[in-house]
């Protein structure tokens, strides 16, 4: 192959192989977008007329177990960069080890917080080895791809915002070092928010920042480089309990002009399936949705929004002016007129399938779906649990029981991470969570059960080494700490589902004790369809659709509906489980579209530098 020469930032525009080049950049995280869909949805962002893909490596979704890997099937980044490559995309990899992306502890994997020390995101030898054993399986599948090696991969990102965090001055040279090494050598970015822009940097590594820095400090900051906004907000995300983010903000066209780069982010979101999702802790904990919709030009189900075709008006114009303005500025694109825009995918509103069957979590279930019970005198954390191959549990929910003598005052000491529904002898009792620290029980002898669900690890702020889940400490009765635990770890993962399928159900005539997992059949006649899921009249808890955990129900909203790609169902019986913790209506809804509840305009929050 003949030399080629990577991505460069000699002067104020970027080159790619000697001519000048502008990253006209989108984010699509593969591990958001069902597999059978990565093709749809990057035709999508080539035809709006952006050059380059951009997408975060989630460590913890990688390595879920310590030592156990998984890069194949929906996880196949390999395959995603080769399939960018095909499509004539340029590609940023932002490989972390952390990387935020509004996922459970910000990508990091949850059994490195078994060891009692562990300072996440520094040099310590606990986090380093993790990080050198992770990517001496990572790099080597990326590096062959990158474009001095003929792959689109034309840039590279050193962790994620570490400025905000700058706990260690030696971590990022150890990022870049571990990089490096392996075999990484085209260009490295780091990339930082306004708060951390002045710790973040390495020298010789170009600094990218976030809109919210203004445009003229934009170019305060590197005059002599090309400047690149590595994520233009064009959306935010949500959190329960609070309305759906919109943003409406239009500078795109002014940064544009300025000859400056951008990244958008999110280009199209997709979902954090499952218990994907992280938490945001700025004085209180609010956990993240499943949907990461993000008001992106392309929907959560990769639909055209009206945001969608603005852009490709604007871009379309862009190029235009590019190519009629002087030779100077002339960009290097993979194509100048923009490909036709793909079809839209049609949905499907099915029939309400009644969920007939049931089983109660208080049939004495637990033993048997969570294998053998642990014991311990105290309560032990989830990631502490000796389950997964001693690497704990990471997300769902934990039983914790044990007995007691009398009724009083049950104080959590605020160990409890995130929520727990509290019962005597299987009947509901009350919830304990951060706002509510006690309640009290009636008096005599009774089994105490608390089922503790981790809603979500924090992706952002100093607190990471903080969050492990379950019980994290003592909890008291009348100020004596509880003993004696059995603890069973319900995790909702594919074993998980299959020991609760083998078990005996009951039929859904007579009301069920709650928590308990419903059962029911959709039938779908035909090609399989995108749609949505609704559970009108239920409360809150986890639905499975063919042993995929697609997320949580929950009716504090603002998410209202769960999206179900059509190629996770097939013709014929397709099996639906929801597992509800207060109260069901019996049947499962579907919709055409989205409902993302009450909307609230984010943009002259996050844009109050620029207005
Ligand atoms: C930061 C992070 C991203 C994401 C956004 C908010 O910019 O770098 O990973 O968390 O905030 O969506």
């Amino acid at each position: 192959m003949s030399h080629r020469e990577g991505l460069r930032t000699d002067s104020i525009y970027f080159t790619l192989n000697g001519a000048p080049f502008r990253i006209l950049g989108g984010s699509i995280h593969y591990f958001r977008v069902p597999r059978p869909y990565w093709r749809d949805r990057l035709l999508k962002l080539k035809a709006c007329g952006l050059n380059t893909l951009t997408t975060y490596v989630p460590w913890n979704l990688h390595e879920p177990e310590k030592g156990v890997y998984c890069f194949s099937e929906q996880l196949d980044l390999e395959a995603y960069i080769h399939l960018a490559a095909e499509l004539g995309l340029w590609v940023i990899l932002r490989p972390g080890p952390y990387i935020c992306a509004e996922l459970d502890l910000g990508g990091l994997p949850s059994w490195l917080l078994r060891d009692k020390n562990m300072k996440l995101r520094t040099t310590y030898l606990g986090f380093t080895t993790a990080v050198n054993s992770y990517f001496d399986k990572l790099i080597p599948r990326v590096a062959h791809l990158q474009f001095k090696r003929g792959g689109p991969i034309i840039a590279v990102q050193v962790e994620n915002e570490y400025g905000s965090y700058a706990k260690d001055e030696q971590y990022l040279m150890f990022v870049k070092e571990a990089l490096l090494s392996r075999g990484i050598t085209e260009l490295l970015l780091t990339c930082d928010n306004r708060e951390g822009l002045k710790c973040g940097g390495l020298d010789v590594i170009t600094l990218l920042m976030h809109l919210y820095v203004s445009g003229c400090e934009l170019f305060v900051l590197q005059p002599q480089k090309p400047l690149l906004v590595m994520e233009y907000w064009c959306g935010w995300f949500d959190v329960w309990g609070e309305p759906h983010h919109v943003f409406s903000a239009q500078v795109l066209k002014e940064l544009l002009d300025r000859g400056v780069s951008i990244n958008l982010y999110m280009f199209h979101g997709g979902t954090s399936f499952g218990f994907m999702n992280g938490a945001v802790d700025l004085g209180s904990y609010k956990s993240q949705i499943n949907s990461y919709d993000y008001d992106a030009p392309l929907s959560e189900s990769g639909d055209y929004t009206n945001k969608y075709h603005l852009l490709k008006n604007l871009l379309r114009s862009f190029q235009s002016k590019l190519l009629f303005s002087s030779l100077k500025f002339l960009i290097l694109f993979l194509g100048c007129s923009l490909p036709h825009l793909p079809a839209v995918q049609g949905k499907r509103v099915y029939e309400p399938v009644v969920l007939s069957e049931h089983i109660s979590l208080w049939e004495n279930i637990c033993p048997v779906i969570c294998f053998q019970p642990f014991s311990s005198d105290d309560p032990v954390n989830m990631e502490d649990l000796p389950v997964n191959h001693n690497s704990g549990q990471s997300y769902g929910y934990t039983l914790y029981e044990t007995t007691i003598y009398r009724g009083g005052a049950l104080n959590s000491r605020n160990h409890v991470r995130d929520r727990a529904l509290v019962f005597i002898d299987k009947h509901f009792s009350g919830v304990l969570d951060y706002r509510t620290q006690e309640i009290v029980l009636p008096q005599s002898e009774r089994i105490l059960s608390l089922l503790v669900e981790n809603c979500g690890r924090v992706n952002y702020g100093p607190a990471l080494d903080k969050q492990r889940k379950g019980l994290v400490g003592d909890i008291t009765l009348n100020h004596i700490p509880l003993k004696k635990f059995t603890m069973y770890s319900l995790d909702m993962t594919h074993n998980f589902i299959n020991r609760l399928q083998s078990l005996k159900w009951k039929s859904t005539n007579q009301n069920p004790l709650y928590p308990a997992f419903f059962r029911g059949s959709l039938v779908v006649e035909g090609q399989p369809r995108d749609t949505f899921i609704k559970l009108p009249g239920w409360r809150k808890g986890v639905v499975i659709v063919n042993g995929q955990n697609l997320g949580r129900h929950w009716s504090v909203g603002p998410q209202d509906t769960l999206y179900l790609p059509g190629p996770w169902l097939k013709s014929g019986d397709n099996q639906l489980i929801v597992f509800e913790e207060h109260r069901a209506e019996g049947k499962v809804h579907f919709a055409e579209n989205p409902q993302h509840g009450k909307i609230t305009d984010v943009s002259r929050q996050l844009f109050c530098t620029l207005l």
